[in-house]
């Protein structure tokens, strides 16, 4: 444990990091962005007020960012924890609060209801972010079935992209979000966005660990300007069954991962999401242990790997996609990789 920045947090007698000391990434708005944050999503086994607890617990340890979405069905206990963090002192200005429109929300008419109700369950009158959770409009029942589909389900079209984009647009100029991204996208459907944006994305959040590098992604994206957003740091070691298949690979189980947090007296968990924010990436560990989430939120912070570490991990990518989109496809006879525009064309 890096015992130097274990200080005395303001609001609380929990030992913790000092926010100031977390890194932080600038964006294209010249804002600053805690470079990890808090994930939320419950996996469908972790309760909305088990989840509301570790929000308060995370930020009496240091954490501000905190990755929210209408679909993980708990905005409403967060933005009671939240307001308890405001009212206990944390200034709003010093959290970093995001939330994503839901697949079924894509239309012109519902993008600002959608946003409004994000907004009221959170208990603020503004966001800092606010992403296209995924670039199709499919909509799908919770907990489902992976061979599930929509009758209604669309492939990617840029013109209706686009028109939701414009309403997340029209979110920043009424002041509503301070900026806007985009979630589960892929370089030819960026390529898309970017020339058409009046407002361009500032970040684009993607599966992101060892074991699903995305190089050519991560580096796309960085290119343009855009941070990436490291989704399931670790590997999502608690992923619902339905997102399982016989191939996946374990992060955390790697005997590179293992090796390195033996020798380091960590968690593999930790190794990973020290990858991720030595990478570049702000990553969004999920936790509802006080213990994990300060040993992740100290990994961001404290002593970086060796280069010859970061080596070592570079070279144990397998292209193992974890959250692979199945229940978005919209036709019967295809696989979850023509979500993925592998060969660098959107499929239609
Ligand atoms: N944009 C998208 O489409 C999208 C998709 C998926 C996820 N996300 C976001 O990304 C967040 C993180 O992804 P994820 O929840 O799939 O998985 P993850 O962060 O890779 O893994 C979370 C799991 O790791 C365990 N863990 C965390 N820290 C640990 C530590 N230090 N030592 C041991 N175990 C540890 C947690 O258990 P404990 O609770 O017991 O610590 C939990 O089971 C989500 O919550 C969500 O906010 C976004």
């Amino acid at each position: 444990m890096e015992s130097g920045l274990i200080l005395m947090n303001t609001i609380s007698t929990h030992p913790g990091v000092d926010p100031a000391l977390v890194p932080k990434r600038t964006l294209h708005t010249g804002a600053r962005m805690p470079a990890i944050g808090l994930g939320t999503f419950g996996s469908d086994h972790v309760t909305a007020a088990e989840i509301a607890a570790a929000v308060i617990g995370a930020a009496a340890v240091g954490y501000r960012h905190f990755d929210c979405a209408s679909v993980y069905r708990n905005e409403d206990r967060i933005g009671a924890a939240l307001r308890e963090l405001i009212t206990g002192g944390i200034p709003r200005e010093q959290l970093w609060i995001t939330s994503k429109l839901w697949n079924d929300k894509h239309s012109e008419a519902d993008v600002i209801p959608a946003f409004r109700q994000s907004l009221a369950d959170l208990q603020l009158d503004y966001l800092d972010m606010y992403l296209v959770h995924w670039p199709f409009p499919n909509f799908h029942p919770p907990g489902c079935d992976v061979s599930s589909r929509s009758p209604d389900a669309r492939p990617y079209i840029h013109e209706n992209y686009m028109k939701t984009w414009r309403q997340l647009e029209k979110l920043v100029d009424l002041g509503l979000v301070r900026h806007i991204g985009t979630s589960n996208m892929t370089i030819p459907k960026l390529k898309l966005l970017l020339p058409d944006a009046r407002i361009k994305p500032a970040v684009n959040e993607m599966e992101m660990h060892p074991h699903l590098q995305q190089t050519e992604l991560f580096e796309f994206v960085r290119a343009n300007g855009i941070e990436p957003i490291a989704y399931s740091p670790i590997g999502s070691p608690g992923r619902p069954e339905r997102d399982r298949t016989p191939e996946d690979t374990v992060d955390i189980e790697d005997p590179v991962i293992a090796g390195i947090a033996q020798r380091l007296g960590v968690h593999p968990a930790v190794v990973c999401v020290k990858w991720a924010g030595q990478r570049g990436a702000t990553p969004i560990p999920f936790s509802v242990n006080p213990r994990n989430y300060l040993a992740n939120l100290l990994g961001v912070v404290g002593p970086p790997l060796s280069e010859a570490d970061m080596a070592a991990i570079a070279g144990i990518d397998k292209n193992c996609r974890l959250i692979k989109g199945q229940v978005f496809l919209w036709k019967q006879d295809q696989t979850w990789e023509d979500l993925w525009d592998l060969d660098g064309v959107i499929k239609q």
